[in-house]
């Protein structure tokens, strides 16, 4: 361990591990900030988002640190009409509250309501990032195949993305294995940036969660829009789930069965997930039939349905709620991007200061 005031081991240091860890003196360095966005490219989300995105969200807004949340609108240019995405980055917020987002405890906002500073630190991490290189990443990889569908700011996703995490100089961040690479750029960007200006950003780090992945109840891969046969969405009639579900893949069981099929254990999941008391129980009374050979799959249907239907029920009760107070809503929203551009504008102040490009006065 190099000796000398920490600050400047820090600027020498390059891992992740030790810098949101402690200091040499025991004291922590970098503040733990949580930080994850949601591309609003379709109109409603599914079971699968909601378990696997939306559970954790509100987990995290419980730990009482600091919780950036937004909505990537402009990431959802990369691939959607800037209509659409006009249109539904305000259904994610809606969706967001009406899961139980609390505005109070997380700053919820729009991405394009800080265009300015991320855009400005997308220039400097991207000097870091050659066309090669974003070539390699594989979700552009494959997009990129397409070429007609492949734009210039497609290319630019991953950058953009490290810019959000980076302008909030965020620490955790909560996202879905799919995330993954993008993750490790935004990591590679921060790093760059550190060592060529000056220690700035602490590496932003995947933050572990429950990491549920639900299965399309058609048998056909993970729950995803774009098959909605399989999909349940958040603003499916209650009734149009339960049919949903009455129609999903199930097994032959053999008797008495090795392991549950994926198809079967996200059915269970998803019942587990709404169930009340007394469906718990039932659940687990099911559980030991299935491996006896004995359950009937209609029963663990009914059950299942009966829990999503009332999960469903409230989840559009709310949404329609906030719905309804537009006022509020347009409060909450300009509270949140106020707080997230005021922060935002404090890390650009860091950055012209790190690298010597200030913006000239207009
Ligand atoms: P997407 O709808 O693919 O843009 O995903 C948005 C978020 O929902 C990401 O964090 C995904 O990891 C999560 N997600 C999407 N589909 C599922 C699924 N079937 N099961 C669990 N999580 C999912
Ligand atoms: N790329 C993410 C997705 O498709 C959305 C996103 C954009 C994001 N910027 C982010 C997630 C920053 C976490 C942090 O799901």
């Amino acid at each position: 361990m190099p000796k000398g005031p920490w600050l400047s081991w820090l600027e020498r240091l390059d891992g992740i591990e030790e810098v949101v860890g402690s200091s040499p003196t025991g004291s922590t360095m970098a503040k733990r900030i949580f930080l994850t966005g949601l591309r609003p490219t379709a109109t409603a989300l599914h079971l699968g988002n909601y378990l696997g995105a939306i559970r954790d969200v509100l987990a995290i807004q419980e730990k009482g640190a600091p919780f950036f949340l937004f909505v990537a609108d402009l990431h959802g240019l990369t691939t959607e009409d800037p209509q659409k995405v006009a249109a539904n980055r305000e259904k994610i917020l809606l969706t967001y509250l009406a899961a139980g987002v609390d505005p109070q405890k997380t700053i919820i906002y729009y991405q394009s309501a800080l265009a300015e500073e991320t855009l400005l630190l997308e220039i400097f991490l991207s000097r870091f990032f050659s066309v090669a290189q974003a070539l390699r990443v594989p979700t552009l990889k494959e997009k990129v195949r397409q070429p007609r569908q492949a734009s210039l700011f497609l290319l630019r996703y991953p950058a953009l993305m490290a810019a959000d995490i980076l302008i909030q100089r965020a620490t955790h961040i909560p996202v879905g294995k799919d995330q993954e690479a993008h993750l490790e750029v935004s990591q590679l960007l921060a790093r760059q940036f550190n060592r060529h200006f000056g220690y700035l950003f602490p590496i932003p780090r995947p933050y572990q969660t429950q990491g549920v992945k639900i299965i399309a109840l058609d048998g056909q891969g993970k729950m995803s829009k774009s098959r909605p046969q399989g999909a349940i969405f958040l603003n499916d009639h209650p009734e149009e789930a339960k049919q949903k579900i009455r129609r999903a893949v199930t097994e032959t069981l053999a008797k008495p069965p090795k392991e549950m099929s994926p198809a079967v254990a996200s059915l269970f999941l998803l019942g587990e997930s709404f169930a009340n008391r007394q469906e718990k129980e039932q659940l687990a009374n099911m559980r030991q039939e299935y491996f006896r050979g004995t359950l009937k799959f209609v029963h663990l249907k009914e059950v299942v349905g009966q829990a999503v239907g009332r999960f469903l029920v409230d989840f559009q009760r709310r949404y329609q709620s906030w719905q309804q107070k537009p006022k509020l809503l347009a409060t909450i929203l300009e509270e949140g991007n106020r707080r997230a551009k005021r922060h935002a504008q404090e890390t650009w102040q860091l950055v012209a200061a790190k690298t010597g490009f200030t913006l000239p006065r207009s």
